[in-house]
This record gives C-alpha cells, structure tokens and sequence, in this order.
C-alpha cells in the first residue's frame, strides 16, 4: 500500500511515510481480509438500520493526501474530528511524536470505545479518545496547531476556528449533501482563514446525532 502510495505521488514526506509504514491498517479492521485491509479503498465499519454507511476507513490515498496537506511537526497538538476505527488517529501520534498530543473526537459512542481500545493496544503513544460532537471541536484541550476533520463537513464550524492557534492549520473535507465536495487547506492568520489548496473527494457527512447500529 505504502509503495504503491509513494509511487503514485500521494506520499512525500518521509514522516508520513515513517508513520504509514508503521501502523497495520489491519489491527484496525477487525474481520476485514489483509488484502481488503491494504487495499486503496475505503472500508465501511458502520451502518445505518436502513444499510447507509456512518463510518469507515478512508481510503488510504484520502488519509495519505490530508495527512500530507497537514504538514504536522513534532510537538504539535492535534484535534481530529471522526475517529472512526482511530487508524488516522495512530498516524496522527506518530508524527506528533512524544511531545505532541492527540485528541480525536467521535459521536458514536461503541465505534469510539473500540477505536480507544485497539488504539490502547497497537499505537505506540496515549491519544484521548472523546465522545462527542466534533461540531463543537473540544475545547478542553485548545488551542490546536492542527486540526484535521474526517468527516464530510456542509461548513466551518465556528468552534474549530477559535480553537486553532494563530499560524495552525486545518485541513477539512467541504462537501455538499451527497458527501461530494474538496479537501480544502486552511491556514489561521491573524483571526482569518487564508485557503492554501484543495482536492475533490467524497465523505460520509459529519452528523449532530449519533444514530448508528451495531
Ligand atoms: C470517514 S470516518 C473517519 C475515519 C477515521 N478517521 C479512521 O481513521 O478510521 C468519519 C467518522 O466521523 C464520525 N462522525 C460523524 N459526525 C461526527 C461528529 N459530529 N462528531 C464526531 N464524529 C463524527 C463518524 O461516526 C465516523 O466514524
């Protein structure tokens, strides 16, 4: 997976290498096949009464650019927004390394608790895994000198703005109602967010109400 990432150009870093060569996508898809694990593509974890999808594993290439885009150092602290399996958010305490923090929010109170569990047992550092409404971003532990969101988002929520640090970054799939939109890069500067670049995607939507399904 890794190789075929760097070959495509969606790897660059060798910080973001490092962490992706490192982290077994698998140990964080329990009961999905090793080669559907390393496969690029998204794998739904979650699902709806009705069968619509809530949650899953970006697809490698999605999780590689925006961690590219984040342009994390160590020592930073970072909010992410949708744990989900906490596969980003094992990547994410990496590139922190020990003098970072990591803090990821999930609305779906089970998905969170697994996520915090497989994440106790494979990630190599403690990331606090809180749930919640990532709408509100987690104001405990601001300001963040990042702030990642892996949820399709209809707009900026206010919150995650006054929760970055002058000069931090943000990196935030923008979609419209059917989860198709762009991976925009947001720079704060002085009070303002100044847009840096973007890449089309597809997200599930960020929710207000946690309304998943075992
Ligand atoms: C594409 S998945 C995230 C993938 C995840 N980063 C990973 O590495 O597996 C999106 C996640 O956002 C969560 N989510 C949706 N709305 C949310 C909200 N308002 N606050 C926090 N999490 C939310 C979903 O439950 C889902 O787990």
């Amino acid at each position: 997976m890794v190789a075929e990432l760097t070959k495509r150009g969606v790897l660059v870093s060798p910080a973001v290498i490092r962490a992706m060569l490192a982290v077994p996508r698998h140990l964080f898809l329990a009961g999905v096949d090793h080669r559907s694990a390393y496969a690029d593509r998204a794998v739904i974890v979650l699902r709806a009464a009705d069968a619509t999808p809530i949650s899953s594993a970006s697809q490698p290439t999605m999780v590689a650019t925006m961690l590219e885009q984040l342009t994390i150092a160590e020592g930073h602290r970072v909010l992410e927004i949708g744990t989900g399996t906490g596969y980003n958010a094992a990547l994410l305490a990496l590139l922190v390394g020990d003098s970072g923090t990591v803090v990821s929010v999930e609305i779906e109170a089970h998905l969170g608790a697994k996520a915090a569990e497989t994440l106790a047992a494979v990630a190599p550092r403690r990331i606090d895994v809180v749930i919640g409404d990532g709408n509100f971003g987690y104001p405990k532990n601001a300001p963040y000198d990042r702030i990642i969101v892996t949820a399709g988002a209809r707009e900026i929520a206010a919150k995650w703005v006054d929760q970055l640090v002058d000069g931090g970054r943000m990196v935030l799939p923008l979609v419209d109602r059917r989860g198709l939109g762009s991976v925009v890069v947001f720079d704060k500067i002085c009070d303002q967010l100044v847009r840096r670049g973007a890449v089309r995607c597809g997200f599930l939507l960020l929710c207000e109400h946690a309304t998943g399904t075992d």
